[in-house]
């Protein structure tokens, strides 16, 4: 019958899987609150997220996080299997122990050897092996126990402690069941039956088939537990190693491997941001790695080869530029020089014929009859004729060249310029050159004047205004000078020397003048807002005042 009985074992794996599986979950379980809520201040968050966020730290918890899981799986699995395994061992052990002193009892018991079973009880006792060994009648008092301690006590089956074995059906009991004492202590508890035998007749007078007595041992669990722990505890420290060893591994072949390369090459990048455009790297394994380097390096060897062309090309550009300044310097004063010999000829020789006819024609006047009417007001016509000739004339002379530039300067010849060429056209014109009235180099003076007249040619011709006003300056070692109208105004971006309809050759024009002395020009205007020409050119050294 006890051989049918399985092991307590069977009815005992909650206890055994809240030992060690909890253990492994909760340590992986707190690993993770860890990681994902551990209340910390907002900067300890900051740095703990800068520090998750690298490779190396990602990498190490991900090899960390499953090789803990995996391995403490498989060693908890390993561990509930051990202990199982031992504790079965014990457990049968345990039986076959209590089953030998159950036998060696009886003998006794059957040959009335009653004080030798006595004596037999109390040697087990003193051999500390056993908690409690009962003898136990049919009625549950104990009818024999080592030094006969507890001797007439009755256990009932109602107990809570037997309870896990007593509310099962006879064959359903296992052979020992672990019990937790009031003491707290943890025992293997094994009930042999006392089995009523033929020869158990001549004292006992019953015909039942019921045992006459049962053997109640309890065996204490601490040493065995106390092992099991140490295990436990071993196979943890083994299973912490071996992580630790494996990230340690992983960490120093990730690091000479792949994040060592990868920081030189971040740092050559960005080194490569601020301009290092020479930095070679060497490529060592033709891994992944290996093949961004070899990209970087042609990355760098291409620019380095688009910079020394680019280096070239402005180069010439800059010597184009050069000697397109010098030959437009040249155009324009061989520009200017003709135009100064173009109203001489003009001032010396149609000026002395204009001058001679006048004289001719008043001449004849003289010797024409006062009374030929006709003749003398052909002779007045003439004579008015010959005078407004004689003034286009001068106006063509100073337009070629205005003596009041070389005269008395940039701001009185331009004041005369405008004031000439707006006359009678109802424009009205407005010239502030304030503190402005000292004299700028010559060939400066020129180049303003020339500038400023096509800026005013173009108010008039293109910008229908009623108003034009100049403004001129002198403001700490710049000239600075202003045109504005209050015309229709244009779109200056959409001016193009190419195209269909090209213009702004004047515009141009200008802005070559005012770069050749290092300037700049602006043009702000905008559709039915009127125009405003604004020029600014260093002025080294100083302009003289002029007497
Ligand atoms: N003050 C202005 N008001 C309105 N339009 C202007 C003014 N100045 C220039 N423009 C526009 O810019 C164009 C280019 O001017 P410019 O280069 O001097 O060439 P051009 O005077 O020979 O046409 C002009 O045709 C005109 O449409
Ligand atoms: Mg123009």
């Amino acid at each position: 019958m006890a051989n049918k009985r399985r092991s307590h074992f069977d009815t005992c794996c909650p206890y055994r899987f809240s030992s060690y599986g909890s253990f492994c979950l909760s340590l992986v379980a707190g690993f993770v609150w860890l990681l994902l809520d551990y209340p910390m201040r907002r900067e300890e968050r900051g740095r703990f997220a800068v520090i998750l966020s690298s490779v190396q730290a990602k990498v190490t918890l991900g090899i960390m996080l499953p090789l803990f899981i995996i391995l403490g799986g498989v060693t908890a699995v390993q561990l509930l299997r051990h202990r199982t395994i031992v504790l079965n061992s014990a457990s049968i052990m345990d039986a076959n122990f209590t089953k030998v002193i159950e036998q060696s009892l009886r003998h006794e018991i059957m040959e009335s050897h009653f004080d030798s079973a006595q004596s037999l009880l109390d040697a087990i006792g003193r051999t500390g092996q056993f908690h409690v060994v009962y003898l136990l009648n049919t009625e549950g008092r104990v009818i024999f126990a080592p030094n006969s301690e507890g001797v007439g006590q009755v256990l009932s089956n109602e107990d809570p402690d037997c309870q896990p074995c007593h509310s099962l059906e006879e064959e359903e009991r296992p052979g020992s069941v672990v019990v937790t004492l009031d003491s707290g202590e943890r025992v293997f508890r094994s009930m042999i039956p006392m089995e009523n035998t033929p020869e158990c007749a001549e004292c006992h007078q019953t015909e039942e088939d019921e045992p006459l007595a049962v053997l109640l041992t309890d065996t204490p669990l601490t040493e065995l537990e106390a092992s099991l722990r140490a295990d436990f505890w071993e196979n943890l420290l083994w299973l912490a190693s071996a992580v630790v060893v494996t990230v340690i591994v992983v960490n120093l072949a990730l690091n000479q491997l792949v994040l060592k390369r990868i920081k030189l090459l971040g740092q050559a990048l960005a080194g490569f941001g601020r301009g290092r455009h020479n930095v070679r790297l060497s490529a060592g394994d033709p891994d992944e790695i290996g093949q961004l380097v070899d990209v970087f390096n042609e990355m760098g060897r291409r620019v380095e080869a688009e910079e020394a062309e680019n280096r070239a090309l402005s180069e010439d550009l800059a010597r184009q530029s050069a000697l397109r300044g010098q030959l437009l310097e040249r155009l324009i004063t061989a520009q200017e020089d003709e135009r100064k010999r173009l109203a001489r000829e003009i001032h010396d020789e149609l000026g002395q014929a204009m001058g001679g006819l006048a004289l001719q024609a008043e001449v004849l006047q003289r010797l024409v009859s006062p009374d030929d009417e006709q003749a003398q007001a052909q002779l007045s016509q003439m004579k008015a004729l010959i005078t407004t000739t004689t003034d286009s004339m001068y106006d063509m002379i100073l337009a070629l060249r205005p003596s009041a530039l070389d005269d008395l300067g940039l701001a009185a010849a331009l004041r005369a310029h405008a004031e000439r060429t707006l006359a009678n056209t109802g424009v009205q014109f407005e010239m502030d050159a304030g503190e402005f009235n000292g004299r700028l180099p010559s060939k400066m003076e020129t180049a303003l004047y020339r500038l400023f007249q096509e800026a005013l040619s173009n108010a008039i011709r293109h910008a229908n205004a009623k108003h034009i006003r100049i403004r001129l300056a002198l403001h700490q070692g710049w000239f600075e000078g202003h045109i504005e109208d209050d015309g229709r105004g244009f779109d200056p971006n959409d001016i193009h020397l190419t195209g269909t309809a090209p213009r702004g050759l004047g515009l141009l024009g200008m802005k070559e003048r005012a770069a050749q002395f290092g300037g700049e020009l602006q043009i702000a205007s905008q559709y039915g807002g009127g125009t405003r020409v604004s020029i600014r050119i260093p002025v080294n050294p100083p302009p003289q005042k002029h007497s």
